[in-house]
């Protein structure tokens, strides 16, 4: 009946033996490659995320460097008060790389010590972009290391010389084992900037997952952020980009690191955009233009003439909205067409624009405007690959698609601008005067804005014509009010 005592004895030894021993297996964890979140067992669909087939079996979290446990290496921390340092630096120490459209979008250059994720289709041009910032700094005399992990180092040799970069003193190396880039790095004077291309093809020999999976790419992360931070050494991180526009896997990186940036385009046109979503040490949203040349990547200082070059000044169904891109005035032409439609369910085509903008606009044109456009087919565009985020576009959007609907070309010198609430009515825009004067300085004579908050954007240049609601918008394309009638367009 009784258990023998000794054989619980070893029961207990073999447990603590197991638990003890440096040999003992790390327990199993599965983690979304998505977005990060871990679970104890795996499952189809993350909960976090909502993403299917993205949980992926690793081994639970690595231990620390040098195999420690966390008791043994604790030591005192140091607790400074906030007023000693007060006077110390004067601000965040910067090295601008000499792109004014980079040192824009950074705030003003590298920090030190500072961290970006650079995300990006593949074929989009960060590696050139980076090839270009590092070959500037160089040239000034920094120290600079492009780190390939895609790449042999004869690749980035052609690219360099492909861009006429090969004579600048960058230093080079092929490497994706993190412990042999940071002893590496660590070697030497300190350097002022570090590429990694890319962190997915990083990998860390305490970590026992496979490369490019979500644990690798945090701890290659967080090996590279700790770099950083104790040498003062600015670092940009490559990551790349899933098909809905997520970097990938290390949504969980975008926390860790100081800044995100993303470097867009439409491949089959040849200008991009540099785009920060988050920044520590400077603005967000401001972007940088770039076109993308058999030389390389050269600075666009004036986008507006760039997104407006070759418009059909005669066409019905485009309107030239004035935007604000970051703190900068952009003119960009909204392009619509709206087709007769032979589905029961018509189509709507966005590039470039909310989708779900386009349906609030159609639903107030339709319910305030009198259009009836249920019978249609409408697509929109916004043209040049731009993606526009701002609530103004609504009014450029509207007079586009009302031109096309009524074959009314809309005045070439014209621009649009303001919110579309759902009663119908426009709301003031904020910057109407940086608008109005970019405008004004590409030819453009007169704009359609909202009534409300007129005053403050009384300007010389440009002729304004307020409108209070999108009735009147249609009355002044189609210079008539559209009534209780419906147009005769149906
Ligand atoms: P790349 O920088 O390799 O892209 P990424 O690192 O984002 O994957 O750029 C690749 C594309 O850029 C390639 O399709 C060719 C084009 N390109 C030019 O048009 N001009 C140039 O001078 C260079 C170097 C590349
Ligand atoms: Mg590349």
């Amino acid at each position: 009946m009784n258990s023998s005592p000794i054989l619980v004895d070893v029961f207990i030894a073999a447990f603590l033996l197991k638990a003890d021993s440096p040999m003992a297996k790390r327990p199993l964890e599965f983690s979304c490659q998505a977005c990060g979140a871990v679970y104890a067992r795996w499952q189809g669909r993350c909960d976090a995320c909502g993403e299917w087939s993205t949980i992926v079996e690793e081994a639970a979290s690595a231990p620390l460097p040098g195999g420690g446990t966390i008791a043994k290496q604790a030591r005192k921390g140091r607790i400074l008060r906030l007023e000693s340092l007060v006077g110390t630096v004067d601000r965040a120490p910067r090295i601008a790389c000499g792109m004014g459209e980079f040192d824009r979008v950074t705030g003003g250059g590298f920090v030190t010590g500072s961290v970006i994720l650079l995300g990006g289709d593949p074929g989009i041009g960060k590696s050139t972009l980076l090839m270009q910032v590092t070959a500037a700094l160089a040239n000034e005399g920094h120290r600079v290391v492009y780190i390939s992990g895609e790449e042999a180092t004869d690749q980035v040799r052609l690219r360099a010389e492909r861009l006429g970069l090969s004579k600048a003193p960058v230093e080079l190396a092929a490497e994706t084992n993190i412990e042999t880039i940071v002893a590496t790095l660590s070697e030497g004077a300190v350097p002022r900037l570090v590429i990694i291309d890319s962190i997915q093809t990083m990998w860390s020999e305490t970590i026992p997952s496979a490369p490019g999976t979500v644990t690798q790419v945090r701890g290659a992360a967080q090996a590279l952020i700790h770099f950083a931070k104790k040498s003062g050494a600015a670092i940009i991180l490559v990551g790349h980009v899933t098909k809905d526009g997520q970097i990938a896997g290390p949504r969980v990186v975008e926390h860790m690191v100081d800044a995100v940036a993303s470097f867009e385009g439409d491949g089959a046109l040849n200008f991009r955009i540099l785009r920060t979503t988050k920044n520590r040490f400077g603005p967000t949203d401001e972007i940088g233009v770039f076109e993308m040349t058999s030389l390389g990547l050269a600075e666009v200082t004036n986008p507006s003439a760039l997104f407006l070059q070759g418009r059909d000044l005669d066409a019905v169904g485009t309107a030239v909205f004035a935007g604000i891109e970051g703190n900068r005035p952009v003119l960009i032409e909204f392009q619509a067409l709206v087709a007769p439609s032979s589905l029961g369910n018509p189509r709507r085509t966005v590039v470039g624009w909310d989708p779900s903008r386009l349906s609030t606009v159609l639903a107030v044109l339709e319910t305030h405007g009198g259009l009836k456009l249920g019978a249609y087919d409408i697509y929109l565009n916004v043209a040049g690959g731009l993606k526009i985020n701002e609530p103004a576009a609504d009014t450029a959007a509207a007079a586009a698609i009302i031109s096309s609907m009524s074959q009314t070309p809309l005045p070439p010198d014209r621009v649009f601008m303001g919110e579309i609430c759902l009663t119908g009515a426009l709301r003031p825009i904020s910057q109407a005067a940086t608008r109005l004067k970019e405008a004004g300085k590409l030819g453009f004579s007169s704009a359609v804005l909202p009534k409300a908050g007129l005053d403050a954007t009384a300007n010389g240049v440009v002729s304004l014509h307020a409108v209070a609601n999108i009735s009147d918008l249609i009355a002044t394309i189609i210079g008539r009010k559209p009534g209780k009638q419906r147009l005769e367009t149906e």
